[in-house]
This record gives C-alpha cells, structure tokens and sequence, in this order.
C-alpha cells in the first residue's frame, strides 16, 4: 500500500528547489519530460506512487502544489523542460505582483485569500491518494512568502488534516554574515514557531553551510542557487530512498520520524552528504576511494553539515538515521559501526540508545554512478540550538532599535500591536532550553536520580 506524500511548495526557494527535485526525481525513476515512462524503466521495483500519480493517458504527475505570490519563478516553470509534469490546476500565481516583499506578515496575511483555492486543491490531491500519510512543505524561512504563507499553511494544515504527519524542507538563511534580506531575523523567528508548534519534522537546510559546502568541498566560489540547489535536491532525493525503493524498514516517513524524533519538540534534523557528484558541479566528480567507513566517517565530520552549527562540550547526537546507497554488504557496515564506536566518533545524549542507525537502499539503475557507496546522514543534534541562538540574538538587536517595524505594523497579525513578535520569541527560547535540557542525563526524569551532568554515551 502506497503511504502517499503531497508536496507543498512556496515562494521563490521553495519552487526553485521543488522543481530540481522533481527534475532529479523523474530522472531516478525514469520519467521523461512529459511525464511518460521511459521504455528502459518499465521493470518496476521503484515505488513512484509515493511522490507521483498516473493521468488517464498514464503519465506520471507530481503529487505537488505550487504556490507563490509573484510569478518569476513559477513562470520559469511553466515554461522550462519539465512544464508538461505538473498538473496546471495545482498552480497559484498571480499575474504579476511583487511578492510579500520580504515581509512575513504580508505572505501570512494572503494566507486568508488563498486559503480556499489552496484547500481545495490540498482536498483533490488528499482524495486522489489510498493512504496519504502526510505533507512536506518546501520553502524558505527569511523571505516573506515561503515563510509567511508557508507559516500559514503549516497551521491550517493541522487543523484540516490533524492526523497527516508534516515534515518540512526549510531553508534558513545564513546567520553568520549579512544576510540579502535585512529583516531576516524578524521572518525566521516568526516561521521558526510555526515550524515548532505545527511540523512533525524540520529538515533544516541552511544556506551558509551550502555554500561553504559548494565553496570548500567543490571549489565553486559564491555559488548560484541553481548550484547550492542541486546539494539540496541531492539531499532530498537521498532522503527519501527508502520511501521510493522500500526495504523492510523506514519504508514509510513515520518509520524515518519515529526513529529520529524520540520527543516530540527537538524535531529538527541537519543533513550531511558524501560524496556529492552532480551536472553542475563539476569539481565534486572528482572519484574518491569510497568504502563504507569511508563514507560513514566523513558523515558525522561537522565540516559536511548543512547546518552551521557552534559545538560546546555537552553537545551530543539525539539519533543518528545513515542512509547508504550503492555496494555495501551489512557485515561491511558492522564492521564500520564497530570502529566508530572505538574510535569515539560520536557522542551521544546520556538517556537513550547510543546507536547509529543504518538502512541500506538501492539506487537509481538509471542514473550514472561514480563511486561505490554514498550516504546520507538524518541525524538530531543538540547543537542545532546554537543556531537558533542565533536567530534570537539577531531578532534581538534589530527589535531593540524599533528597525523597520512599520511594514510588519500594517498587516493584520499585528493590528493589536507587537505580540506576535513576543510569542514568537517565547516559543524559540523554550525549544533552546529543552534542547539544553536534552544533554542532561535526567532530561526525561528531571526529578531522578543522576539529573544532571552526565557525559554523553559513544554508539553501541
Ligand atoms: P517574497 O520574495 O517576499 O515574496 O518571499 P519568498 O518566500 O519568495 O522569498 P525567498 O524564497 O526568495 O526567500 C529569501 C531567502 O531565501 C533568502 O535567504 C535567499 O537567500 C533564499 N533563497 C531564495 N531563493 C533560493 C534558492 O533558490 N535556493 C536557496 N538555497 N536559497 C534561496
């Protein structure tokens, strides 16, 4: 039984990065352009109905919505190589308009007049499935339309579909230089609660660490989006193997979720990659001796992360999901666990199992392979916190000096005044402190003995 997914995807970040991974999604599957099989991929063993259904003509469609509030990106879309995939009643577009503007509370408020086409085509995409299991939202938090309209979706989609997991593909801005919207604080923190209260999964992907991945791993200095895209729908794509070519576990997103996500609230994840290979990037097919250790190994480096992220002595792994791809035998990846765990490679949370969790998952036959083993790492870090210290540290100073409220003042999430900015930050600090909290031993037994302080464990 197919456990569907209905992709959302917002704003500009959001279709850009929807559209490569669709792309890479019909090239692992062996879809054409206009969404018909490729005679060579008839063999089947692939599991296209999560992501993908059939037309009466039998082409494939993506189970996917595209929304934004100006056309740029979309347009590129409809008129780009793969236009004829998407089903054109799942577009919302304007004509023309110039997007929120940058401002969160401008793409929440057009949250209300879209709301009923979006419902509805949310409700025809929801009947269409056997058994949809949930939502992935692609979009970026500092903008005003993947952020805004995406925090809108993320609330209305609780209520609508109180029983559908939601998981998230949220690209962060980077938080270590000045970033291209200056009102980025102000956004991140106000999507940053609706991705607390109403996600069941956050992949947070952020666009520091893309680029510095594009810069110091692939040698391409101040990468296009087109380039730190193509990372990001790698990710993706590896992320979502073993839903599109099923083993017996993590076969579906509740699978990946559960064993990820051990409470509730510390339900954001960072990715890292190896090795990455691509079109575009042309440096990163440079072939590399790739055992599983190999692979494993460069995974838990900090300097792979997508995420930027400060360490400080507690800061430990919550779980660990490895997802490897290509020529590897299970007793190859136990004898890999083995050597991490003597070497210490990994520190984890004091009240739970120390383990690395490995699925082993088939690759595209279609798509060219370079090297033996690839990997994926899903992995629940403490440290992640730091980066949204971050976030409230830069809301912070720009709120101190009143900067450029007036834009936020005049939409209706502000109409009694700035207390959406206040709950806003209240959430935020809460998730830092029960991720502080995470690293104690007595993290789920406050009370108990052996509480506090505790060192981590290493993997068993
Ligand atoms: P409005 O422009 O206000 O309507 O909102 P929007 O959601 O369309 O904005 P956008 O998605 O452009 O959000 C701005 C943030 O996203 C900035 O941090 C950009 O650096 C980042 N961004 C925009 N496009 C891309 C992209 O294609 N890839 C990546 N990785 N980041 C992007």
């Amino acid at each position: 039984m197919p456990r569907e997914i209905i992709t959302i995807q917002a704003g500009q970040c959001g279709n850009s990065v929807g559209s490569q991974f669709w792309q890479q999604l019909c090239q692992e599957h062996g879809i054409n352009q206009d969404g018909n099989l490729e005679d060579f991929a008839t063999e089947g063993g692939d599991r296209k109905d999560v992501f993908f259904y059939q037309s009466d003509d039998t082409r494939y469609i993506p189970r996917a919505i595209l929304l934004d509030l100006e056309p740029r990106v979309i347009h590129g879309i409809q008129t780009g190589p793969y236009r004829n995939i998407y089903n054109p009643e799942n577009f919302h577009v304007p004509r023309e308009g110039g997007g929120a503007g940058n401002i969160w509370a401008a793409g929440y408020a057009a949250g209300d007049s879209v709301y009923e086409e979006v419902m509805e085509m949310l409700d025809r995409e929801a009947d269409g499935s056997d058994s949809l299991e949930g939502f992935m939202l692609l979009h970026s938090i500092a903008g005003g339309t993947g952020s805004g309209l995406g925090s809108f979706l993320l609330e209305k989609l609780n209520d609508r579909f109180p029983k559908k997991l939601i998981q998230t593909y949220s690209v962060f801005p980077d938080t270590q230089s000045v970033g291209d919207v200056v009102v980025q604080p102000y956004n991140s923190l106000l999507s940053m609660r609706r991705l607390t209260e109403n996600a069941d999964s956050v992949v947070v992907l952020d666009n520091g660490a893309l680029t510095r991945i594009a810069a110091d791993r692939l040698h391409v200095q101040n990468p296009s989006f087109a380039q730190t895209n193509q990372l990001v729908s790698t990710i993706m794509s590896a992320a979502t193997t073993t839903l599109r070519y099923p083993g017996y576990m993590h076969n579906d997103l509740v699978g990946i979720i559960a064993s990820l996500i051990p409470t509730p609230k510390c339900h954001f994840l960072m990715t890292s990659y190896t090795p990455f290979t691509g079109d575009i990037v042309d440096q990163g097919k440079t072939v590399r001796k790739t055992t599983v250790l190999d692979v494993m190994r460069r995974l838990l480096q900090p300097k792979n992360r997508m995420v930027q992220t400060n360490t400080t002595k507690k800061s430990c792994y919550i779980s660990i999901l490895n997802i490897i791809q290509g020529e590897a035998d299970p007793s190859e990846v136990h004898k890999s666990l083995l050597r991490i765990r003597e070497r210490r490679l990994a520190t984890f949370i004091p009240w739970g199992p120390a383990s690395i969790q490995v699925a082993l998952t088939k690759k595209s036959p279609h798509m060219p392979m370079s090297h033996r083993v690839s990997g994926l790492m899903l992995a629940n870090h403490t440290s992640i916190a730091t980066l949204f210290k971050r976030i409230v540290l830069q809301y912070d100073r720009l709120r101190k000096r009143n900067a450029f409220l007036d834009q936020y003042k005049k939409e209706p999430a502000f109409a009694d005044g700035l207390g959406e900015f206040d709950e806003a930050k209240a959430v935020v600090t809460d998730l830092i402190a029960e991720y502080e909290a995470a690293e104690d031993a007595g993290y789920l037994n406050p009370q108990g003995p052996g509480a506090a302080g505790e060192g981590g464990g290493v993997p068993q």
